[in-house]
């Protein structure tokens, strides 16, 4: 059965102004936020952000998820582990919250990346897929089957432009290894049929975390309160799960 997957995603704003990173880490972040929160909670830039944002309000719920990650080449990003050491095609992905989005595309994201070397990447130019429907529907053997056949399928990832919201639905992406340790902004806000936003506090975040890429333990956390600053590491004497991760305090 024939499907064609979308290629590169649109862009929908001109390049924004980024603040510097050290009032970045000072604004409050969200997960998964309504837009509502984000707009009684953030600051004044975050509402511009906000309004920046194309919503087409095709479906019930939206969603904003923004703050500051740390990127490191050992370090694992927002979705998970990305190695570069599982070959030139590893992480491609297809976002969605139910079974089928990724043929539907019913679920709609805003993207929008800081300049860094971990931009996020999509694959250039459509792609046309020619496989069994079992292997259609179910997104997993789906993602199998592009990413063993990524070269002759023509499958070419390209960074999204930097300071710029690009939207996207079914879209084949994949995170990116930075090359070095830094700051990335993150803005994403979600449209979805199924997802619905989470409730404050839950939503309203105050610190910036980073996860090793091999075991998903804390290798920092940086935590901003009513003036004061906390960088936290693990102590390896103590404990090394993420639940029972004991943290020295270095200021
Ligand atoms: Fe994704």
């Amino acid at each position: 059965m024939k499907f064609t997957i979308p290629g590169f995603p649109e862009e929908v704003s001109e390049a924004v102004e980024l603040p510097d990173f050290a009032e970045l880490l000072t604004y409050p972040m969200f997960l998964r936020a309504t837009p509502e929160t984000v707009r009684s909670h953030g600051t004044d830039w975050q509402r511009m952000l906000l309004e920046l944002t194309p919503f087409r309000h095709e479906h019930p719920y939206q969603s904003v998820t923004t703050g500051v990650h740390i990127q490191a080449p050992g370090y694992r990003t927002l979705v998970g582990p990305t190695l570069a050491s599982q070959g030139p095609h590893h992480g491609w992905h297809i976002d969605g919250s139910a079974a089928g989005d990724h043929l539907t595309g019913a679920e709609r994201v805003y993207l929008m990346e800081s300049p860094c070397t971990s931009l996020t990447q999509f694959n250039e130019l459509p792609i046309e897929i020619d496989v069994d429907p079992a292997v259609l529907e179910d997104r997993s053997r789906l993602i199998r089957h592009i990413t063993e056949n990524a070269s002759s399928l023509g499958i070419r990832g390209r960074a999204i432009p930097p300071a710029r919201i690009v939207t996207f639905t079914n879209h084949l992406h994949r995170a990116v290894v930075p090359r070095r340790m830094e700051f990335r902004f993150f803005w994403r806000a979600r449209e979805s049929h199924k997802d619905a936003p989470l409730p404050v506090p839950q939503s309203i975040r105050d610190d910036v975390c980073a996860w090793d890429i091999a075991d998903a333990r804390y290798v920092v956390q940086i935590k901003i309160g009513a003036g004061t600053l906390k960088v936290s590491f693990p102590d390896p004497s103590r404990g090394s799960s993420l639940e029972s991760a004991q943290y020295n305090e270095v200021f």
